[in-house]
């Protein structure tokens, strides 16, 4: 399965791309996260970043084109990916495609996760994520077994700098002005697959499993 999973900032993109890549048994590349770990790290890219996500605004195309290249070019993804946080500008679209051409592959899908303002904000504020595996919780919906701590690795469980609610409002005004226009772009290619994000986690998974599955079939109807 190669997958980009788009929406806008906490319409459970990461969510639903972990569970996703489990099922399709690929690897769940989130450009968010690595951008993070990067910062966490200080490497050069991780500063580069951090200038621009403390902000709300997005990393600049030529270097998430560079990452995402490299990353997908690596063994684990040659089965395939679950893309989460990519592409969010119509030139990062237009990016992955050519990388994949050259590679006489294609995308299979575009998933778009949709989200009301108020939801948004209520995920993101109650949202907690792991410092040092990155799982996400979320204090009404996920919320971890032991409060404060990781489920997975027992590390400890803290907000996200860009969720603080001003830094919120920015990442969606980034997001409607350079996003959007992605899922014009993938809808000319009949890649675009929307999926109502308002559910509980188990029911929007459901529904974009069903959908995925009755667009494979379809495919396979054509050949
Ligand atoms: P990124 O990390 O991708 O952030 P984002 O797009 O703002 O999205 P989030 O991670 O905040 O939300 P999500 O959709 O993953 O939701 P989640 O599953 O966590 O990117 C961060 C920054 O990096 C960007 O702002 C940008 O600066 C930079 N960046 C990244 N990619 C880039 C790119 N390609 N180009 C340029 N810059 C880039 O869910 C949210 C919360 O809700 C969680 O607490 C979760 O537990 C809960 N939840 C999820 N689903 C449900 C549900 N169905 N019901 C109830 N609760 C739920
Ligand atoms: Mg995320």
């Amino acid at each position: 399965m190669r997958l980009v999973v788009l929406g806008a900032p906490g319409a459970g993109k990461g969510t639903q791309a972990s569970q996703l890549a489990e099922y399709y048994n690929c690897p769940h590349v989130s450009t968010g996260e690595t951008f993070r770990k990067a910062i966490q790290n200080q490497t050069e890219l991780g500063k580069e970043a951090d200038r621009h996500i403390s902000q709300g605004r997005l990393v600049p195309d030529d270097i998430t084109i560079e990452l995402v290249k490299q990353r997908i070019e690596e063994p684990d993804c040659q089965i395939g990916f679950i893309l989460d946080g990519y592409p969010r500008t119509v030139p990062q679209a237009a990016g992955l495609d050519e990388i994949l051409s050259k590679k006489g592959l294609s995308l299979d899908a575009a998933l778009h996760l949709e989200l009301s303002e108020k939801e948004i904000f209520r995920r993101l504020g109650n949202r907690r994520v792991c410092t040092k595996c990155g799982a996400n919780y979320h204090l009404d919906s996920l919320p971890p077994k032991h409060p404060g701590k990781c489920d997975r690795c027992g590390s400890p469980l803290v907000q996200r700098d860009d969720d603080q609610i001003d830094t919120i409002k920015k990442r969606l005004i980034v997001y409607h002005q350079q996003t959007r226009p992605v899922l014009d772009y993938y809808e000319k290619q009949s890649k675009l697959l929307v999926v109502n994000g308002e559910g509980s986690i188990s029911s929007v998974y459901n529904a974009i499993i069903n959908n995925l599955e009755t667009r494979s079939l379809r495919a396979n109807d054509c050949h």
